[in-house]
Parts: structure tokens; sequence; C-alpha cells
């Protein structure tokens, strides 16, 4: 297969890339700074500036599934307008530039990816969270109502669109485990706020798994949840690393401190869902990762 990555350069698509080429696919990248971006020398890599799809529309056109993970890191430091309007245009004008480039492509790939976040469905407390649950109203709950709205339009061409509902992803060097290993290391880790907050994690390895999955899935389309089966509450996940890296856990951080420190962006850790990926269990993809622990020892073995 001919694979087009929007944002490839990225954790995830990084990831992605590895997988593909070792199943023999061939895969090209987007890229707003082709020349700074370290892929491996089998990626074709193509310039573009975010926003157009033109440029790039006869590229398309040689594709067979196209992956837009394309966004500005919603971690990567406090929430100011300026940040807040870049997570939202670095969303929906990719989403539109894929959506120009496909009215324009004289052929048209069959399948798009299009990357969304369990942000979606807003601060839940205790509900179970399928992909059925309505939107949030909170910032992150409309970013992601307009991120996966961007590309809808595809769909009038008979393109099978997936909209992976992504949550916590875990990896040996992803920035959200690090930081969650950090205190707990130092032995100062506890619950964060109240604690009871869910947290919907997935191993890097079930995330790319079932992005392959439904890739290749005919009958996939629409929203899915890629969360592992068994969400943790903020102070499970918490005890399981503390007990996994054989380190103690019992130093609260009050929400109030949190919200100091992070501003609006303490709702990435003081909220969560208690999302499961209904859909993708009722396909028939097995999680290597149902549970934390065994997720966590993963990652954590040296
Ligand atoms: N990692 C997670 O835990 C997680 C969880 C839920 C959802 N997601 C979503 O899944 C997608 C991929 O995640 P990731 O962790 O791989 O993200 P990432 O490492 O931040 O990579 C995203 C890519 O988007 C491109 N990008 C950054 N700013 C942009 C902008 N202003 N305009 C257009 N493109 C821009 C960059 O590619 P270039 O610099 O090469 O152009 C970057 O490599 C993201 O949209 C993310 O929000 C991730």
């Amino acid at each position: 297969m001919r694979i087009l990555i929007i944002g490839g350069s990225g954790f995830i698509g990084r990831a992605l890339i590895g997988r593909l080429l070792e199943m023999g696919h061939e895969v090209s990248v987007l890229s707003r700074r082709p020349q700074a971006v370290r892929l491996p020398s089998a990626v074709t890599v193509y310039p573009w500036d975010g926003r157009r799809g033109a440029p790039w529309a006869d590229v398309l056109a040689e594709m067979n599934a196209v992956v837009n993970l394309a966004g500005a890191n919603l971690g990567a430091g406090r929430w100011t307008p300026q940040r807040k309007h870049e997570f939202l245009t670095s969303r929906v004008w990719s989403g539109e530039a894929v959506v120009e480039a496909f009215s324009l492509a004289a052929r048209k790939p069959s399948v798009l990816l299009q990357a969304s976040a369990v942000g979606y469905y807003g601060p839940c407390g205790n509900e179970i969270i399928t992909e059925d649950a309505p939107p949030g109203k909170d910032f992150l709950g409309q970013l992601c109502v307009q991120w996966e709205t961007s590309t809808q339009p595809v769909e009038a061409w008979g393109v099978r669109r997936v909209l992976l509902r992504t949550g916590i992803v875990l990896a040996k060097d992803s920035l959200a485990l690090k930081r969650l290993v950090l205190p707990i290391r130092w032995g100062v880790g506890g619950p964060l706020g109240s604690g009871k907050q869910w947290m919907p994690w997935i191993h890097l390895a079930d995330q790319i798994e079932a992005m392959l999955f439904l890739l290749q899935h005919e009958q996939a389309r629409g929203p899915y949840n890629l969360t592992a089966p068994n969400p943790v509450r903020n102070v499970d996940f918490g005890r399981t690393l503390a007990r996994v890296m054989r380190r103690p856990f019992w130093l609260p951080v009050p929400a109030l401190i949190l919200r100091l420190l992070l501003g609006e962006m303490s709702t990435m850790v003081l909220d969560g869902q208690r999302a499961v990926p209904r859909r993708l269990l009722e396909l028939g993809y097995r999680f290597r990762f149902e549970n934390l622990e065994s997720a966590l020892r993963d990652l954590l073995a040296s």
C-alpha cells in the first residue's frame, strides 16, 4: 500500500512509519520542515505549509491511504490564548487542506485515518464512555469537534473516514509517561487532585496496531476510542506505577496547586474520561496490553 502521513514526523507518526516499513508498505510524509525531520531514508518527505492542499494534490492522487496526525502539541506548555488559537488552527486548517487536496486529486485514496482525542467527550466523571457519547462543551471537547468535522467532506467522494479518539499514549519515551514517572522516581509520588479522575491510557504498541487494523479493515468507519479496555483512576495509575518502580506513593498534589502551575492546561491531568474501546473490540481488535500493570512493566523494563 502507498500511504501518506501528514504530521508523520511526530511521536505517533514515527512509530507508525516504523511498522509500515516493516510490513513492506511505501510511506510518504508531509512536513512543514522537510529538511529538519529525521525519518528513515525509505520515506519520501514532501514540504507543505499546513494550510493548502493544492500543491500536493498530485502526491495524494498516487496514494491508497492517508493518515492525518497534524496538530500543535497540547502538552508542551501553558495554554496561552495564542497557543489555544494554534491548537485549533493547526488542526482545522490541516483538515481543510486535506479536503482541498482530495477535491483536486484525479484519483482519491480510499481511506483517511483522522487523528482526534478522547478529550472530545470533555470531563465525564464516573460514566463509562463509548463512541456514541456526546462531545464536551469545554475547550478540548469543542476543539475535537471542529478537528473531526474539518475532514468530513471527503466522505462525499466515498472515502472511508476513521476518527482516532486516542487516549494517553504510553511509551518509554512519551512525554506523558516521563512526567508521571518523575515524581515517583524522586520518592514524592501521590495522587493528583482528588485522584478520582479517570485516565484512558493506551500502550503505544496498541495505538499503532489498532491504527493498522482500522486502516486495513474495510468495515471500519467513523469514531473509535483508541484506549485500553481497562482505564484506571489517577490514584490507581500512580499506585500501579509506584509498585512497578518499587517506590513510595504518598504525597497528594492539591488541585489548586496544579491549577496555579498549569493554568487551563491542568484539565489534562485533573479531568478525564472513563473511555472504553467498544467499537474496536466489536470489530475484533485484540489488545496486546489490556491491563495497566503489564503495560507499565513492559515499558519500564530496562
Ligand atoms: N500522543 C498522545 O498521547 C496523543 C493523544 C491523543 C491525541 N493525539 C493526537 O494525535 C496526533 C499525533 O500525536 P503525536 O503525539 O504524534 O503529536 P506530535 O508528536 O506533537 O506530532 C504532531 C505533528 O504535527 C505537526 N504539527 C505541529 N504543529 C503543527 C502546526 N502548527 N501545523 C501543522 N502541523 C503541525 C508536526 O509535524 P511537522 O513539524 O513535520 O510539520 C508534528 O510532528 C496529534 O494531533 C495529537 O493531538 C496524541
